[in-house]
């Protein structure tokens, strides 16, 4: 492989609507799916959300304590909006619903080079918890676990990792 080929690193940004629930939950849980695979140098990972509300904002309690119980610190994140720079800047950008991924569609650049995808596929969204209970949480975990493990094996596929 030449040196230029072994020095990429592949770009992951998962989003949301705020980036404060369910985007930093997949965020955190697959950088651990890839520090446990011992591939941490070979990716850039990010979250962000297509509204800016939150903006600067940590993670909602309830996604840092569900991640903690799964022993993944997401507590250090901050909220983002998304930018047109990332469409250049990922590899792939991840959508939790199909709301988050026409809301991307909407703002994707000509130049894009990033993949757009919904985590699980076009026919299963991982729902908003945004105003349910901690329930929805250990649901929503439960969906970004599998999503984020699922995705890694796939990009190790095509990447030959
Ligand atoms: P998220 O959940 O998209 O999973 O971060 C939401 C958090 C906040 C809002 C919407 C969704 N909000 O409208 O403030």
């Amino acid at each position: 492989m030449p040196e230029s080929a072994q020095q990429q690193s592949y770009g992951v940004m998962f989003v949301c609507l705020g980036n404060i629930c369910r985007s930093p939950l997949a965020e955190g849980r697959f950088r651990y799916h890839v520090e446990q695979a011992g591939l941490s140098d070979r990716f850039h990972i990010g979250s962000s959300g297509t509204g800016a509300w939150h903006a600067g904002n940590p993670p909602d309690p309830r996604s840092i304590a569900v991640a903690a119980k799964y022993a993944t610190d997401i507590s250090q994140q901050r909220a983002q909006q998304v930018q047109s720079n990332d469409f250049l800047v990922f590899d792939r950008l991840v959508a939790m619903d199909l709301s988050n991924l026409k809301n991307l569609q909407k703002v994707e650049p000509a130049d894009a080079k990033a993949k757009l995808q919904v985590l699980l596929g076009n026919q299963k969204e991982v729902p908003d918890p945004y105003y349910g209970g901690d329930n929805g949480f250990e649901t929503v975990f439960a969906m970004v676990d599998k999503g984020t493990k699922q995705l890694l094996a796939d990009i190790r596929a095509e990447m030959g990792w």
